[in-house]
């Protein structure tokens, strides 16, 4: 385990193994737990980083705005910290929209880039002002309506009728994640910009992971994603939600094992 401080923030960074590094970045509102299969899997040969973003997990919490920039700021900070130069980011939903931003502001950092179940366009008004209106009631309310309502979003109808172990402990996430956090996150998330440009710009190595059955960022919209990244790899995961690393671990991680062998640099 690595603590990083940011500024005064201090960030929670499990990291595990040695050799080329890959970075994983999780989804909103949840923490690093959600690639418990790939940290397992990829530890024994690469230099796992998984951070709680600042407001979740065990990292500390910036009350306000939390904007996608500033979670790849984040990123960026913790890799000076730890003296890692290149990594594979790997980021689910917010994680990939925060890859988004990383790959614009620091793309010499960058040996490839997996995305996963993740959007380049940004909310529309609605989706924004829906936002603000939860990002409000979570402060009154707490998680607990959040979580209820993300579960059916987040997973396969298959995988939430299986009840397994998995799905009551990203419930318990959900549950135990801090308003001001999530608040936050909320806000970046409404305002964060749309990547729809910059997806032709991307020079790295990209393999682009998507759920059969993703609510959120369905299958077509992923496919467009990986049409218009140069050279860009696709993996459609059968049976899986928008948790696609979580519900369905084996493809996912063999299709990130083979993009590793060809692209993670020491
Ligand atoms: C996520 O999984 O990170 C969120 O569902 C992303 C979003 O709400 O846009």
């Amino acid at each position: 385990m690595t603590e990083i401080y940011v500024g005064d923030v201090r960030l929670h960074v499990p990291n595990q193994g040695f050799g080329p590094a890959l970075l994983l970045v999780h989804g909103f509102p949840l923490d690093h737990t959600m690639w418990r299969h790939q940290i397992r899997q990829f530890a024994g040969k690469y230099k796992v980083l998984a951070p709680d973003l600042r407001g979740f997990g065990a990292s500390d919490i910036s009350p306000g705005t939390v904007t996608m920039e500033d979670y790849a700021d984040d990123m960026a900070a913790l890799l000076d910290a730890l003296r890692v130069d290149k990594v594979v980011f790997c980021g689910l939903s917010m994680g990939g929209y925060i890859a988004f931003q990383f790959a614009k502001h620091y793309p010499d950092r960058l040996a490839g880039l997996i995305l996963c179940d993740t959007r380049a366009v940004p909310d529309t008004p609605e989706a924004a002002q829906n936002r603000e209106a939860l990002a409000a009631k979570v402060l009154k309310e707490g998680t607990s309506a959040l979580a209820e309502d993300m579960m059916k979003k987040l997973f396969a109808p298959a995988t939430l009728e299986s009840g397994s172990d998995e799905i009551a402990s990203i419930r318990a996430v959900m549950e135990n994640a801090r308003p001001e956090g999530v608040a936050a996150a909320l806000r970046g998330l409404a305002a964060r910009p749309d990547s729809r440009e910059l997806l032709g710009q991307i020079e790295v190595p990209t393999l682009v992971i998507v759920g059969e059955h993703d609510a959120i960022s369905p299958p077509d919209e992923m496919k467009a994603i990986a049409d218009a990244i140069p050279g860009a790899e696709f993996l459609l995961v059968e049976g899986a939600g928008h948790m696609a690393p979580l519900e369905k671990p084996e493809p996912v991680n063999a299709a990130i094992g083979a993009f590793l062998e060809k692209h993670a640099k020491a």
